[in-house]
């Protein structure tokens, strides 16, 4: 099949160089040149894990092909595929859609044939209908089936989650344009992936739903964690104690400092506009919104309680800034919310990330930035984690008390334990664990 791809962020480049895995030939498009010219080089304008292999293969194989031209990727298509951002509209948090709604009309402009339109970005419920009625306006005659086909991957195992999926979710009622899904996913077919055939609104309800619940999922654990500080429990038991009853499962029940990234945070926030919208309230999303935003606001609180209630004229040696491991992406990662209000309190902040710090830099100004989790903590009053790369998981802490000036780590990712740290002579503070 032929393919193209109009936005080529995390989505549509994993999406795209994983179809072109698949044996299709496949053509990604951005307005980025900086991003195309970059991805003609070879060189990767996001970072993740496996990625920079798997399109140079395709591309090799001539199966991958980068363009700013929509329209020579568009004309001879059997599917275009819509992965541009839907970020947070200024002002209301209703989804912008104004990408999304450009995209459909250049496709209409310059599709030939029978085109199905696929709508890979998360897009609030009737949006399809929308793009349909876009395409349709400026193609009155034009051929075509527009499609809802949510992206679950995670960022940093993105590859493994588009290839093997938990399953597919594909919207739509139009005979053809199932034909050409069941094409375009035959490989999984063969692993046996479900494929949810549904109705093109409940597809695109289906992906909010499932970010909304791992968001609540999240955040029902955070609040377990302050309530265990509180009782003298210990969060990560109470995890693994509810996580084993299969009616609950174990994933996404790991206390932190709230849930950020380029999705749940946007995602329950549209998702909550929607819901008004229709006059179908939905509440808990409405609380997990709120509590999570004070969530990483007190997480600033929680470092400067444990340095004795004063960090003016101290050093804190931040671990991680990236909202997860294994990504790059800063969007509304907690990062952005400690740092400001730490170096704000009058502390000095030097930070290391592996691959987040030139995303950090545009965004996080008054810190240092160190080229090692070592430099960032030599001399400091403090270390705090605040993402859980596997690289901190094994530190050498006779290495790092030495650099240090003071013995204070928090761990809001719960990497260490408690035991341990106490016996290196640290005065150690985490997430939901009585203190030793
Ligand atoms: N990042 C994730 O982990 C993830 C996971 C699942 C779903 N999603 C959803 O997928 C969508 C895309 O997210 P992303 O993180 O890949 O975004 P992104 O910001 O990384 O990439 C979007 C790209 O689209 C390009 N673009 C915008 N308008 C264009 C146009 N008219 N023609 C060509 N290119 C255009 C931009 O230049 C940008 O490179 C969003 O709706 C997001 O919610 C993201």
């Amino acid at each position: 099949m032929r393919v193209a791809i109009i936005g080529t962020g995390y989505v549509g480049l994993v999406s795209g160089a994983c179809f072109a895995d698949f044996g299709h030939i496949v053509t990604c498009v951005d307005k980025d040149k900086a991003k195309i010219d970059k991805l003609h080089a070879g060189i990767m304008p996001i970072y993740e894990p496996g990625l920079e292999n798997l399109v140079a293969n395709n591309v090799k194989e001539e199966r991958l092909f980068f363009t700013t031209d929509a329209a020579e990727a568009v004309k001879d298509a059997d599917a275009v595929f819509i992965a541009v951002g839907t970020p947070s509209r200024r002002g209301d948090g209703h989804a912008d859609l104004s990408y999304v709604y450009a995209a459909a009309e250049e496709i209409g402009q310059m599709m030939n044939g029978f085109t199905v339109i696929v709508t890979k970005s998360t897009v609030p419920v009737g949006t399809g209908d929308e793009v349909e009625a876009i395409i349709r306006r400026v193609r009155p005659d034009g051929d075509f089936a527009v499609v809802s086909n949510p992206e679950f991957l995670r960022e940093g195992a993105a590859i493994k989650d588009f290839k093997i999926p938990d399953r597919v979710v594909v919207g739509t009622e139009d005979e053809r344009a199932k034909q050409v899904m069941r094409e375009l996913y035959r490989p999984l077919f063969l692993n046996e992936t479900p494929i949810l055939f549904t109705a093109r609104r409940t597809s695109e309800l289906i992906k909010y739903a499932a970010n909304a619940f791992l968001a609540v999922k999240i955040t029902f654990i955070n609040e377990m964690a302050d309530l265990c500080e509180k009782v003298g429990a210990n969060v990560q038991e109470v995890s693994r104690g509810i996580g084993l009853d299969g009616r609950i499962g174990s994933k996404f029940l790991n206390a932190g400092p709230g849930y950020g990234g380029s999705c749940f945070p946007k995602d329950t926030l549209a998702l909550t506009k929607t819901a008004d919208d229709y006059g179908s309230p939905v509440r808990i999303v409405d609380t997990v919104v709120e509590v999570n935003a004070a969530r990483k606001k007190a997480m600033a609180a929680k470092v400067i309680a444990a340095m004795g209630g004063d960090v003016k004229g101290k050093t804190i040696g931040v671990l991680g800034l990236a909202f997860k491991q294994n990504t790059d992406d800063m969007r509304d990662a907690p990062s952005l919310d400690i740092l400001p209000a730490l170096t704000a309190s009058g502390a000095k902040v030097v930070a290391f990330d592996p691959e987040a710090m030139k995303e950090a830099a545009h965004l996080l100004k008054d810190i240092t930035y160190a080229d090692s989790a070592y430099k960032a903590v030599d001399g400091a009053d403090a270390m705090v984690i605040i993402t859980e790369w596997d690289q901190f998981r094994a530190l050498d802490f006779a290495r790092i008390k030495g650099a240090m000036k003071g013995n204070v780590v928090v761990d809001l990712r719960n990497i260490y334990s408690p035991e341990d740290m106490a016996k290196h002579g640290f005065a150690y503070t985490s997430i939901g664990r009585p203190a030793i």
